[in-house]
């Protein structure tokens, strides 16, 4: 756990009420509480939790991933398609059973979801079990909403968007202690046409450059060999902000920090990706060269009504300039297969574009409609079925590209950073600079160190031997 640089006051007031709760938990637990967080969604979601398993720590809780023995539930949410939210509805009926069990135990849910004004009345209404419902502007009051049941209130439900300042100053446990999340800014302007981002998560709002770069310096000097900065729109990180700081000036002052380590960044949005960003990326050593460049449709027409601000010529200029200035740049992307009024014709043209491009991976989704959202009331004429199929046809000709693209760095030799244990016994596994697992021989010694690997095969996992 780390302090970061500087408190607002209203974190002074939450600290204080986590001093209060743990007060009151010491005069009611013979053993520390434990405390279960589930989170679902984006590495966004990941981070707030990490923020709030942090608070819940000062609060005098221990950390738990088992809810079965956990005091106090946490669900933090995620709205970005149906199938998330009935995920999160599946399971907080199973927990129904749980508090029958365990009466004391407190039931939370927070995050993109329950920001939803019909999700959190649902929720009130047909799950009274749930005891504290928060949205995400509050993330950081989640002591006061403790302390205040503890005190007697029935329930706490509270989705205000009135705070609009970023609050600083909060305790963070990071879940692992190689790879950090660094989140640079909240919420996001763009609007695209389908999606409920940013009526959940607000306008955009960027961190003081001088917050971001005393917490990437604490994560450096704790032994973290990767630092991820996050947010929906990075691009346009310092956006009408006075301190004149862009995403790519930003990064160098990260670059500059002593150390080593690695960055990474998302996720670009191709209307705001520049080539000072991509000539940033290829002159600063401590970036990685990867990019996660959404392009969500090859078809201009869907493009324009999906609101995304850039057609295809752009996009495809973007990658061959970052091809240009880093060869072995690794490039990601998402697409949505079957957007309003999507033609098999348009679907087709996605298909060429990746083709082209020649993605290393890519993460694929089926339209889901999102009430609110300029989407949800546009002609939608195909089929779940047909753009099943589709969806299908999508995942085979990526698999190509991958597998492919894999079979050529066979023979080829690769600095990876080791993160964990391989599928097999007696292998390690780490990943390239462009975030491509391989796996080696090797012992649990190696975790958090660089090797340079030799790739030998590829059967289901690209395998090498150590040679340096
Ligand atoms: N801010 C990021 C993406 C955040 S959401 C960006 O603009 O790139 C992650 C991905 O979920 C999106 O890129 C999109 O491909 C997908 N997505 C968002 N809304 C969706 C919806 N309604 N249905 C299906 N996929 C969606
Ligand atoms: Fe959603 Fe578009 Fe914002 Fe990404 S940029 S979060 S897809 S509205
Ligand atoms: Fe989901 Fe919210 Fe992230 S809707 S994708 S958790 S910003």
């Amino acid at each position: 756990m780390n302090l970061q640089k500087s408190a607002s006051p209203l974190m002074d007031e939450q600290l204080a009420f986590a001093e209060r709760v743990a007060d009151i938990i010491k005069a009611t637990y013979v053993e520390p509480p434990k405390a279960c967080v589930e989170t679902y969604g984006c590495q966004q979601n990941v981070s707030d939790s990490e923020h709030i398993k942090g608070m819940l720590l000062k609060m005098g809780y221990l950390l738990t991933e088992n809810s079965e023995e956990a005091d106090f539930v946490l669900f933090n949410t995620c709205a970005v398609r149906e199938h998330a939210e009935a995920r999160v509805y599946g399971n907080l009926g199973a927990l129904k059973h749980l508090k029958r069990r365990r009466p004391g135990m407190i039931i939370a849910i927070c995050g993109c979801m329950v920001q939803q004004q019909s999700v959190a009345d649902r929720i009130k209404k047909s799950y009274p079990y749930v005891d504290i419902l928060f949205g995400t502007h509050v993330t950081y009051r989640l002591p006061e909403f403790i302390y205040n049941l503890l005190m007697g209130k029935k329930r706490v439900f509270n989705i205000e968007t009135d705070q609009k300042e970023i609050v600083e100053g909060g305790p963070v446990s990071r879940d692992g202690d190689l790879k950090g999340w660094l989140p640079i800014m909240y919420g996001c302007n763009n609007f695209c046409t389908y999606c409920i981002v940013p009526y959940v998560r607000g306008r955009e709002r960027s961190r003081a450059p001088e917050e971001i770069i005393a917490e990437a310096r604490e994560m450096v000097a704790m032994g973290f060999k990767e630092i991820t900065l996050l947010g929906q729109n990075v691009n346009s990180y310092g956006k009408g902000e006075a301190h004149g700081v862009n995403f790519a000036k930003l990064i160098r002052m990260i670059n500059d920090i002593e150390g080593d380590f690695k960055i990474r960044f998302m996720t670009s949005h191709p209307k705001d990706c520049t080539e000072e960003l991509l000539d940033t990326m290829a002159e600063c050593k401590k970036v990685c060269h990867q990019l996660h460049l959404p392009m969500q449709s090859g078809s201009n027409r869907i493009l324009k009504i999906m609101n995304r601000h850039y057609d295809i010529e752009r996009y495809l200029h973007l990658i061959d300039y970052a091809r240009e200035k880093m060869p072995d740049i690794t490039l990601t992307s998402d697409i949505i297969v079957g957007f309003p009024g999507e033609t098999y014709d348009d679907f087709c043209e996605t298909v060429k574009v990746i083709k082209r491009v020649g993605f290393t991976s890519l993460f694929t989704f089926i339209y889901s409609k999102r009430e609110g959202t300029p989407a949800a009331i546009m002609e939608d004429p195909i089929s779940r079925e047909e753009k099943g199929k589709w969806f299908t046809e999508l995942l085979k000709a990526q698999e190509e590209i991958s597998r492919k693209g894999y079979g050529e760095m066979v023979g080829k030799t690769y600095r990876v950073l080791c993160d964990g244990e391989g599928r097999v016994p007696g292998r390690m596994s780490g990943r390239t600079d462009g975030n491509v697992v391989i796996e080696f021989e090797a012992d649990a010694s190696a975790y958090g160190r660089y090797f340079l690997v030799r790739v030998n095969e590829l059967t289901n996992v690209l395998c090498g031997t150590i040679i340096d």
